[in-house]
């Protein structure tokens, strides 16, 4: 969707727009020093830590992390989507969106679909309160009204028709989202897909209803029925409970991904509520990838038997080519026969508390599973391992992960297998992991943040100060940063990282935008940054001459199981 708008639009718009008013409007800022600062809306604090800098057009908060332009602040503040955020801002200087015909059509198409599911859910949750037997299925099943509230909950109506009473016009617009059908029985008159059924709305980001999943009031089948595609659900991309639990995952910093509806609402109901869930279908890469862009940790939740082991590497296997640096994932087993549901009802949050510390890493989880079948103590097992993990660790991108899953597979094997090779520079990551993300950093992750934070940094320099390895981790990175401010030289920090929006490098990016602190500890100022920015190229250009020893051993490697490297 990002592609549609012209990035020169969002240049200017972001060029006309200032980020301190955009905030100021809805979190009062306070000036404190060259920055704005506010209590951050976005976790629950008493003293500021949420700070605004206009020369950046960039806001920070300290406590939680979040970040972002004028354009990520009001996805976030207002839960817009990018382009949704963007109309919003071009309206307030008068700058009209330029956009093609035809998603405009689209776009508008969609409207009455979004406006008619608000409505079908409101009519579904006026039937619960009417209906006695639906209510105390909820109520035996230990929900009460907030919850049910919350979450939406209603029930279809006792009788076939109401629903087309209650929407008479609309029997095209119900049967293109699903409500009804005709059928596979030649049947024509179009009738209730859901009945005699309890209803969860399911709501996009923007609280929007999407579609729903019913489940009986009994023991008949099937147990649960959920929307088909529509044009505006998409099951396997969208998960139930994100817009309920959007708060708390942002003050827990993780999301629990469980696989039932009911576990949803009643992990929310003990007082857990920051658990989505798939829609019947096991946890993929879109998954993944939606809910990192959401918080950076993910804990995937599995009943302990063979199936839930099963569906908890069908996630895993999903989730790995999307594992970048900054990001984590955890599995979550439960006792033999028990559901999210059915453990917190007998432990409470404490219970289940306590049990999420006992999640698996999932590097840990990928071992555990690949080597589950094998001998580890025969060299014939070894090396069964090895050409199980092998395709596996190919889909994790180059970074922490790639370089913890190669060090584990070498530990496992007692093997060296020049891990150091496949991602970063060995030092250089391995610090990082060791620091949490906090730590030292390659000369090409300073200057990456140099010029992210002082993009006027780069004229400073002459052209050739910037000739350096291609080939280096990171100097994809580097050199679009300077393409970009040699572009624009009145460029800001925003405007770069919306660059990066949407692409593989965000999170680096971002996480390297926000760093006060220089690695040596000195506060980063404009000083400090013109000082550093000249060591740092010049040591990116003694990095690029060749090193004859490099070269050698170089030659020795046979894909990922190298001989020996030198000590
Ligand atoms: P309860 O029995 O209400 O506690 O549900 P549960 O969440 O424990 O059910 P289960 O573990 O059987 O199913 C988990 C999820 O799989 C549900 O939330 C549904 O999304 C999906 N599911 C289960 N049964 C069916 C079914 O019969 N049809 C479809 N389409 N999906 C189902
Ligand atoms: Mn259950």
């Amino acid at each position: 969707m990002a592609g549609k708008i012209p990035q020169h639009f969002i240049d200017e718009l972001l060029a006309r727009v200032d980020i301190v008013d955009v905030i100021d409007a809805r979190v009062t800022l306070k000036k404190s020093g060259a920055n704005h600062m506010a209590c951050c809306p976005f976790h629950n604090e008493k003293s500021p830590s949420f700070s605004v800098s206009q020369p950046k057009q960039f806001y920070h908060c300290f406590g939680c992390g979040a970040n972002g332009s004028a354009i990520g602040f009001l996805m976030e503040y207002e839960n817009l989507h990018f382009v949704d955020a963007i109309e919003m801002l071009a309206e307030s200087v008068g700058m009209d969106v330029p956009r093609d015909e035809s998603a405009a059509r689209k776009h508008d198409d969609l409207r009455p679909l979004y406006a008619l599911m608000d409505e079908v859910s409101k009519f579904y949750q006026q039937n619960l309160r009417e209906q006695p037997r639906a209510i105390d299925y909820l109520k035996g099943r230990g929900l009460d009204g907030e919850i049910a509230k919350r979450y939406g909950i209603g029930c279809t109506p006792t009788t076939r028709d109401a629903l087309q009473q209650r929407f008479p016009e609309a029997t095209d617009a119900l049967t293109r989202c699903g409500l009804l059908t005709t059928g596979t029985d030649g049947r024509r008159t179009p009738y209730p897909r859901f009945r005699d059924r309890v209803m969860f709305p399911i709501r996009d980001r923007r609280g929007r209803t999407i579609g729903f999943g019913g489940r009986v009031l009994d023991d008949s089948e099937p147990k649960y029925l959920n929307s088909p595609e529509t044009p505006i659900f998409h099951k396997g991309s969208e998960v139930y409970g994100l817009h309920e639990a959007r708060r708390a995952v942002q003050d827990a910093n993780f999301v629990i991904v469980v696989e039932g509806y009911m576990d949803v609402v009643a992990l929310a109901q003990a007082g857990v509520d920051n658990a989505v869930a798939t829609l019947g279908t096991a946890a993929n890469r879109q998954h993944s990838e939606m809910l990192f862009r959401v918080v950076p940790n993910i804990v995937f939740c599995f009943d302990g038997d063979r199936a839930g082991r099963q569906a908890a590497w069908r996630a895993l296997q999903a989730t790995l080519p999307v594992l970048e640096d900054g990001r984590d994932a955890h599995f979550l087993f439960l006792p033999d026969g028990e559901d999210p549901d059915s453990y917190v009802k007998t432990h409470g949050k404490a219970g289940f508390d306590d049990l999420l510390g006992t999640r698996v890493p999932i590097v840990d989880q990928l071992y555990a599973h690949l080597s589950a079948d094998v001998d580890m103590s025969s060299v014939g097992g070894k090396a069964q391992l090895a050409e199980k993990a092998k395709p596996l660790l190919q889909t994790i991108p180059r970074g922490v992960y790639k370089q913890l899953a190669l060090r584990r597979l070498e530990s496992l094997l007692g093997l060296s297998l020049g891990s150091e090779r496949a991602g970063a520079t060995p030092k250089a990551s391995n610090q990082r992991q060791r620091a949490g993300g906090g730590g030292q950093l390659t000369p090409m992750s300073r200057a990456v943040l140099l010029v992210l934070q002082f993009p006027d940094l780069v004229a400073t320099q002459p052209p050739e100060a910037y000739e350096f390895d291609e080939g280096l981790a990171g100097a994809s990175v580097l050199m679009r940063l300077i393409g970009y401010c040699d572009a624009d030289p009145a460029t800001s920090t925003a405007r770069l990282l919306e660059r990066f929006r949407g692409s593989s490098d965000e999170a680096a990016v971002n996480n390297l935008a926000v760093r006060q602190w220089w690695p040596d500890g000195r506060e980063l100022d404009r000083d400090t940054a013109q000082e550093e920015f000249a060591n740092c190229l010049s040591r990116l250009a003694d990095m690029s001459r060749p090193d004859p020893v490099d070269k050698v051993t170089a030659g020795n490697r046979t894909g990922l199981l190298a001989v020996p490297r030198r000590r």
